[in-house]
């Protein structure tokens, strides 16, 4: 029985956030002197050549990732690099800090292995996660940054919201999301809407001294023809991949008494869902797909891989499954890879496709 088989039952009797924000205080704790850290890395970092891949001009020790959200405000790099995680997206980041919606704001769904949240773009602002990344300094993984706008913006001030989070935290990122896709923010107006991403991703390329990739954040409720619809622009506006997928707000054959609760679901019962909108983008382009929603074994991870996703990211499965989470999924997918006679991850993405 692991140790946190043990603790789960504990952890799971706090108000979830409570719990994510305890557990986080743990990783900060732990990453803060030399030796936890090496302990943490000696114990669950789990290393393999097959897993190592090439993206965006960027080399990641192992295809599977800490997804938006966990790390809004990049407290815990360092321990997530630690804990075997090939690369970290931190954020959303908003150029102010914002409080987000009123708590509870996050609710667990234990017989569904799934969460409902509405955090709201919760953060503290990108003149403090750019303190905090000099301050720690950069993990060993490469680090994505997720950018967001404040939930008051007009269109108008959007654009500017990007543009300053972007020119703020670039400089410390291996790509760039724009995540236009959040269902827990107020729709002021249609945030991916042809003209709206022509103008970001304008301003951004115009502000992208350093050729940083950038990325864009799609949900996964749209029919296949508006996600087809929307690859088509972004591609034609020279984004350099795709993440695939938010949360949803669909609540289709959920058990537990918290799918009542408004907000995106995310966890298993997304896990075919984006699976799906994945399987549909790889197979109308070549941009890269970081594949997001329901990963928590070799086998989900996998099984995204093979429908076309480059990376793989996961939060809920974390929280469901602890901090050997990314080591298990690591070793499991050599494990799979060796089975079908690839000898590297390149090899089995999109081998389901044709
Ligand atoms: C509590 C919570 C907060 C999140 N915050 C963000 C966010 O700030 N920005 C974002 O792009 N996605 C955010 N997400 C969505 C995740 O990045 C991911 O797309 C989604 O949860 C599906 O993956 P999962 O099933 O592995 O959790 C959040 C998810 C959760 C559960």
């Amino acid at each position: 029985m692991s140790i946190y088989s043990r603790i789960r039952p504990l952890a799971f009797r706090l108000p979830a956030e409570t719990a994510h924000e305890l557990g986080k205080g743990l990783l900060r704790t732990a990453q803060s002197t030399r030796p936890t850290k090496a302990g943490l890395a000696a114990v669950y970092q789990y290393e393999n050549p097959t897993l190592e891949i090439e993206r965006f001009g960027t080399r990641f020790p192992n295809p599977v990732g800490v997804a938006a959200g966990f790390d809004k405000n990049a407290e815990v790099t360092h321990a997530l690099s630690a804990l075997g995680f090939g690369f970290v997206e931190i954020g959303t980041v908003t150029p102010y800090p914002q409080q987000g919606n009123r708590r509870p704001r996050l609710f667990r769904l234990r017989e569904d292995e799934a969460m409902v949240n509405r955090m709201g773009f919760n953060g503290y602002g990108m003149d403090h996660v750019k303190e905090q990344l000099q301050r720690d300094g950069l993990p060993p993984v490469p680090i994505g940054v997720n950018v967001g706008k404040m939930n008051t913006s007009s269109q108008r001030e959007a654009i500017e919201d990007y543009r300053r989070v972007f020119d703020r935290l670039s400089p410390f990122a291996d790509y760039v999301v724009v995540n236009v896709s959040c269902p827990n923010t107020p729709e002021e107006f249609d945030e991916s809407s042809p003209e709206h991403l022509r103008e970001i991703f304008e301003t951004l390329e115009d502000e992208n001294e350093r050729d940083v990739p950038i990325l864009v954040k799609i949900g996964p409720d749209s029919p296949t023809e508006s996600v087809l619809e929307l690859v088509d622009i972004v591609e034609g506006l020279g984004v350099d991949g795709i993440v695939a997928t938010n949360t949803t707000t669909e609540r289709d054959g959920l058990e537990s008494p918290n799918r009542e609760e408004w907000g995106g679901l995310s966890g298993a019962p997304l896990e075919d869902r984006s699976t799906e909108v994945i399987r549909t983008i790889a197979g109308h382009t070549d941009l890269p797909i970081v594949g997001v929603g329901g990963v928590d074994s070799a086998e989900s991870a996998y099984e995204k891989i093979r429908a076309g996703a480059s990376l793989v990211q996961l939060y809920t499965g974390f929280v469901y499954n602890g901090p050997a989470t990314a080591r298990e999924i690591n070793r499991g997918l050599v494990e799979l890879l060796t089975r079908d006679g690839f000898r590297s991850v390149e090899e089995a993405i999109g081998a389901d496709l044709e």
